[in-house]
C-alpha cells in the first residue's frame, strides 16, 4: 500500500554538541539525513517525501539531495521552532489522501518490514506507532524516590515512524494548535482526541541519533548491515 512521508529535519541537535545540524554528521560515508531518506527512496510504496528544514539550511540540503540522487523529496517545507510545528507545516503543505508516515530524519535504521506493518495497520485502524518493549525494570519516581515498580510488560518505548490516516492526523494537529498543546510526538495529539493508537513492534536498533554514543552505535549497525548485505550478495 502506498504512503507518503513527512520528515522533520529542522532541529539543531544541541545534545549532539556538533555545533551544526546533527543530520549533516557523517555515518560511514554519508550524512545521517541521507541514510534516513534512502530507506524511503528505496521503498517502492513510498510515493513522496515532504521534508521540513530550516530556511537557512535549504540550499545545503537541496545540494545533498542532488548529490546523493534522492528523488522523492517533492517539497522542502519551512520547519518550526519545535518538532511538532515542523510536522504541522508538512501537514499544511499536503493536500493528498495517502497514508502519512511521520518519521524523524535522525532515525536512519528503521526497517522496511516495520514500515509495511505500520502502513497497513494505520490504513485499517487510523493510527499506528512503532515501539519496543522496555527491557529493564521500570520504576515510577517523579521526585527521585520510588513510588512503585511498574509492570514492564505493559510499557513500550515509542519511536517513529508513526503512521496515520491523513484526516486523523490533520484533525489532531489542528486541535493541538487551537489548544496551544505541545506534545512530544504526533501520537499524543491523536490520543488526546480519543482515537485508538495501535503499537507495532519495531526493533531496538531504530535509535534516534541524539548524542555522540548514538553515532558510535550507528557506525556498528552500519557495519553489520554492510556485512549481511555482502553475505546476501555471495549467496
Ligand atoms: O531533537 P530531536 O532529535 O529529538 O528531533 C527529532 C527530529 O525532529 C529530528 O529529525 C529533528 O531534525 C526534527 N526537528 C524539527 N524541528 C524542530 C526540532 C526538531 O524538524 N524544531
Amino acid at each position: 500500500m502506498n504512503y507518503i512521508v513527512m520528515m522533520p529535519a529542522a532541529g539543531s541537535g544541541q545534545r549532539m554538541g556538533a555545533g551544526f545540524n546533527k543530520l549533516f554528521l557523517m555515518l560511514g560515508n554519508k550524512p545521517i539525513l541521507i541514510h534516513t531518506l534512502e530507506v524511503f527512496e528505496n521503498d517502492l510504496a513510498c510515493v513522496e517525501i515532504l521534508l521540513a528544514v530550516k530556511q537557512e539550511e535549504q540550499s545545503e540540503i537541496q545540494a545533498a539531495l542532488n548529490q546523493y540522487g534522492i528523488t522523492k523529496v517533492t517539497r522542502l517545507v519551512d520547519g518550526g521552532s519545535e518538532r511538532q510545528y515542523s510536522v504541522a507545516a508538512c501537514i499544511e503543505a499536503y493536500d493528498g489522501d495517502d497514508i502519512v508516515l511521520v518519521h524523524d530524519a535522525a532515525r536512519p535504521f528503521i526497517q522496511q518490514a516495520v514500515i509495511k506493518d505500520l502502513v497497513s495497520t494505520a490504513a485499517k485502524y487510523g493510527a499506528s506507532i512503532a515501539g519496543v518493549q522496555a527491557k529493564d525494570t521500570m520504576k515510577l519516581a517523579p521526585l527521585g524516590i520510588v513510588e512503585k515498580t511498574v509492570d514492564r510488560e505493559t510499557l513500550w518505548i515509542i519511536q517513529t515512524p508513526q503512521a496515520f490516516q491523513i484526516e486523523v492526523l490533520r484533525k489532531a494537529s489542528n486541535q493541538a494548535k487551537e489548544d496551544g498543546f505541545l506534545g512530544t510526538d504526533e501520537s499524543m495529539l491523536v490520543e488526546r482526541l480519543g482515537y485508538p493508537v495501535r503499537i507495532v513492534q519495531s526493533t531496538y536498533d531504530n535509535v534516534k541519533m541524539t548524542t555522540q554514543e548514538d553515532i558510535v552505535f550507528g557506525e556498528i549497525l552500519l557495519k553489520r548491515q554492510r556485512e549481511s548485505k555482502l553475505k546476501e550478495d555471495e549467496i
